[in-house]
């Protein structure tokens, strides 16, 4: 066993998640701080770096009062992050403008002429461009923000960010590289071409690393800053979904799992880079070199959840999914007639590609409950990943079974819900919830050359088999749920002329 700790950073979208890792792989301690989320128009998303930064330090804080002789054994840090988003710096390394998420709308109309321009880049880059990802975003900043898009001197992604503020350096991971869409995927290098498209050069962007590198070293003045030994190295890491895969051990060709948190996505991993054969699949670096994944990205998960637990009025969502499995038992079959729910609050990604279409509840009647409506929510994110599962088994990436993470993984009933629909055996795993700050960690072992704890997977908490009794029930839904996304699509393309 290593005597070191390391310490995996995750900068989720609603929250930046710590852990103290030891060398065997076990906990020691974590704690996460809260971030807000700014939405100055209808459709954008955008944070603050600099407020990054400030949970960085914050939960780091934490730790060391928490646990001081963990952090006073920190040797390395590993970092994980929500994708996609662009964070813009002059020659100063100043922060240029908020940073653009992933799940922001407004670069619709330059993803679509990206598409329509180059229609041969997505199989180099692994995916279609779509308004959430980094390149449509630059190209429109090119036109809504010229003095701001005239001062970029480097883009990162947002956990590069941290590394810049611990590190000092302006280095990416090709899985965070490969979510921009100027990656090479399969040269995993920029690929000039498409950066061009955006009116930018390869010198603008960091320098790339495989997630297992170390990109630096915690200078003196950080590191009395925030308690930390001298010489901390600092992992490339990469981002969320294939970090979370690091931290669940889904490291070799097929090892697959679904992620339901504010998002969900359908991940298998494979050992070639699978081009973008499949519309709407992403296929990206994986965090570990020499691999890839596939995956099918769906925007709005376990925040349905969210959303109709207070829509529906209910205290909490433990309240409404107790009110859920009380009244609608998943061991009797459930009516076609029963209401129906399409999950597309903020849009959809696969296999839709479409930013503006929005959700909908269906087949309602006066004797619809708020429970029969919250099995409706479960169900339609279920229906929404049996979608992107077949565009990611499309491409020719397998998935015999699924780990379940995320928040959405509490829930027993949906996980079962989610075999039943998917036709597939889900395993919850314990401390899945860590996942990529857990992944996070374990790369910054690999770092400091402790390579062991790679493959290591997490206990599993419980097997969920397909119940092959209701699938015809629940076939019959699945195929009403998909006769209704031309309605709705047509529906916002109706509203976008009036
Ligand atoms: C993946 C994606 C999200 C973000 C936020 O493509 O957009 O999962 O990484 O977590």
């Amino acid at each position: 066993m290593h005597p070191a700790i390391s310490l995996g950073i995750d900068l989720g979208t609603s929250e930046l998640k710590t852990v103290l890792m030891d060398g065997t792989g076990t906990v020691r301690g974590q704690a996460s701080v809260r971030i807000d989320t700014s939405r100055p128009h209808p459709g954008w998303s955008e944070q603050s770096p600099q407020d990054w930064w400030a949970a960085c330090v914050n939960a780091l804080a934490q730790l060391r009062a928490g646990w001081p002789q963990d952090y006073a054994r920190i040797a390395c840090i590993g970092l994980s992050g929500q994708m996609h988003g662009a964070v813009l710096l002059d020659s100063n390394d100043n922060v240029i403008r908020p940073a653009i998420l992933w799940n922001d709308a407004r670069a619709e109309a330059e993803a679509a002429s990206l598409a329509r321009d180059y229609p041969a880049y997505a199989d180099v880059t692994g995916s279609l461009p779509m308004a959430g990802l980094t390149a449509p975003k630059l190209l429109w900043l090119q036109t809504h923000e010229p003095a701001a898009f005239a001062a970029i001197a480097c883009l990162l992604s947002p956990k590069d960010y941290l590394r810049l503020r611990l590190t000092g350096n302006k280095v990416t991971d090709m899985s965070d590289a490969a979510g921009t869409l100027w990656l090479d995927e399969a040269a995993r290098d920029w690929y000039a071409p498409m950066l061009a498209a955006c009116g930018l050069v390869p010198e603008q962007m960091p320098a790339l690393a495989e997630g297992d590198a170390a990109t630096g070293t915690v200078p003196a003045a950080v590191a009395d800053q925030l308690g930390l030994p001298m010489d901390v190295v600092v992992a490339a890491g990469g981002g969320d979904n294939p970090v979370s895969a690091v931290g669940i051990g889904a490291v070799n060709g097929g090892d697959s799992f679904i992620s339901l948190g504010t998002s969900a996505a359908i991940v298998s991993v494979t050992e070639t880079p699978l081009g973008n054969p499949a519309g709407g699949v992403h296929s990206f670096c994986h965090a570990l070199p020499g691999r890839w994944y596939a995956m099918g990205a769906i925007l709005s998960g376990a925040s349905c959840l969210r959303w109709a637990t207070g829509v529906l009025g209910q205290p909490d969502e433990a309240t409404l999914l107790a009110l859920v499995e009380s009244a609608v038992p998943l061991d009797t079959a459930i009516a076609p007639s029963a209401p129906l729910f399409l999950p597309y609050l903020s849009g959809e990604r696969t296999p839709h590609n479409d930013p503006q279409v929005r959700g909908a509840f269906l087949q309602l009647g006066h004797d619809s409950t708020p429970a029969q409506l919250g099995y409706a929510v479960l169900e339609g994110v279920a229906f929404a990943l049996r979608d992107a599962m077949a565009a990611v088994t499309s491409t020719g990436a397998v998935v015999p079974h699924c780990m379940l993470v995320g928040g959405g993984a509490r829930s027993q009933y949906w996980a079962q819900l989610l075999a039943n629909v998917l036709g597939r055996e889900m395993r919850t795993l314990h401390n899945s919830e860590l996942s990529a700050s857990l992944g996070a960690a374990k790369l910054g072992f690999a770092a400091i050359g402790d390579a062991s704890l790679l493959t290591q997977g997490l206990p599993i908490k419980n097997t969920f088999l397909p119940d092959a009794a209701h699938s015809a029930a629940l076939s019959i839904r699945y195929g009403r749920y998909r006769s209704l996304f031309p309605a709705v699509q047509a529906l916002h393309q109706l509203s976008d002329k009036e």
